[in-house]
């Protein structure tokens, strides 16, 4: 599959082939006129993709919470206050240990066919913690986003104003020479739009780029928020209403659904078709983190797009990888065409259909990332 073609939203092209030069898609076409090459990889008849972009991910944590996904799974619902547990364990770790856990997910991912991820802060919460949580986040990937408003942390307790002045002032200072991006978990029982506004438009001012944790666990003014600051993206969109899906629809803001998160915590899925059929741009991401969708794999949660969001498998393929890049606001990943990065993988699967028709299937046969073979199973 590549760029253009048949004039389906993915492009699909049989037979074809693509040339890498120098980390970056030269060339594709027919493989009948594929230019020599120094080296070439037979595909076999298997489907070739661009690499999936996670444009959202927490992997700086220390510790797990398997408990309390048991405790869900038995009817306790969830509420993010769990996070203030994982707070305590990465407070607690290494640098060392930290840094091992981001390293082994990143793997896991790119053994699933990612080849771009966002990783945030968020489990620091303390001035050190989460500049720390973001130099080692910005040792494996360039976009990386400060998330110091996760939540107030316990010691903050009855005094948010306070907590937001911290994260406002020293601690963005201390985090942004490590993150593109910023982001607020905009949530009653997080931090309110007025909060919220006052974090992203001071980290706007210092160069960051506006993303956003909006109408996760229920209806609120996030979505909206996020639209007038102009973020990249808003992430979970679980309950909108539909001022919020216009206002998404006027704009050149991407709703980034993380259906992860609904399978963990046992809710209700957003509803994706209403958001494509509005016109809304679309990204899949994994979520990965340790409290509401503890799994790294892009294949799974376009599964779940596809059988539990009603997405079509092409529209899936499409808001993992390209959908994923606008999210991102990157025009050089999630997509294979001249140009652009040569990341991308090599389907055991003769179409991009069996990644949703063959759930829990590790297809992935090879994943390149700048041209770079990275694994092979
Ligand atoms: O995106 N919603 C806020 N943050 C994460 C959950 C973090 C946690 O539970 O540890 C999320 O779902
Ligand atoms: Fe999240």
């Amino acid at each position: 599959m590549a760029g253009t073609g048949d004039g389906s939203p993915l492009g699909l092209r049989r037979d074809a082939a693509v040339l890498i030069e120098e980390g970056r898609v030269a060339w594709v076409g027919p493989a009948r006129y594929a230019p020599a090459a120094g080296r070439r990889i037979d595909a076999e008849g298997g489907a070739v993709l661009p690499g999936f972009v996670d444009s959202h991910a927490h992997l700086v944590f220390a510790g797990d919470r398997a408990t309390e996904f048991a405790a869900r799974m038995a009817g306790q619902p969830y509420t993010g206050g769990g996070i203030r547990t994982t707070v305590g364990a990465t407070r607690a770790a290494s640098d060392g240990t930290l840094r091992a856990t981001v390293r082994r997910l990143v793997g896991e991912a790119m053994r699933q066919g990612t080849t771009t991820i966002e990783i945030k802060s968020g489990y620091g919460l303390t001035v050190a913690d989460e500049a720390r949580s973001l130099r080692i986040a910005a040792e494996v990937t360039g976009e990386t986003t400060f998330l110091g408003a996760h939540v107030v942390p316990a010691e903050y307790a009855g005094r948010s104003d306070d907590y937001v002045g911290l994260v406002c002032g020293p601690m963005l200072a201390a985090a942004a020479p490590y993150a593109r991006w910023v982001d607020v978990f905009c949530e009653r029982g997080a931090f309110d739009a007025d909060h919220a506004r006052a974090i992203l438009t001071v980290g706007q001012a210092a160069g960051l780029g506006v993303r956003l944790h909006a109408n996760q666990l229920g209806p609120g003014p996030g979505v909206r928020l996020g639209v007038e600051l102009g973020a990249a993206s808003v992430d979970h969109c679980t309950h909108l209403s539909d001022a919020d899906v216009e206002a998404l629809a006027g704009s050149q803001t991407v709703a980034t659904l993380l259906p992860g998160a609904e399978f963990s915590t046992r809710s209700p899925y957003p509803d994706a078709r209403r958001l494509l059929d509005a016109g809304v741009t679309v990204a899949l991401a994994t979520d990965c983190n340790p409290g509401s969708s503890y799994t790294s794999s892009m294949p799974f949660c376009l599964a779940l797009a596809v059988r539990e969001m009603r997405m079509t498998p092409a529209e899936a393929v499409w808001a993992a990888t390209a959908g994923g890049a606008r999210a991102l606001r990157r025009d050089d990943v999630g997509v294979l065409r001249p140009g652009a990065r040569a990341d991308l993988m090599i389907l055991d699967a003769p179409s991009h259909l069996h990644l949703a028709y063959r759930p829990g299937v590790p297809l992935i046969r090879q994943v390149l990332h700048n041209g770079v073979p990275q694994c092979r199973s």
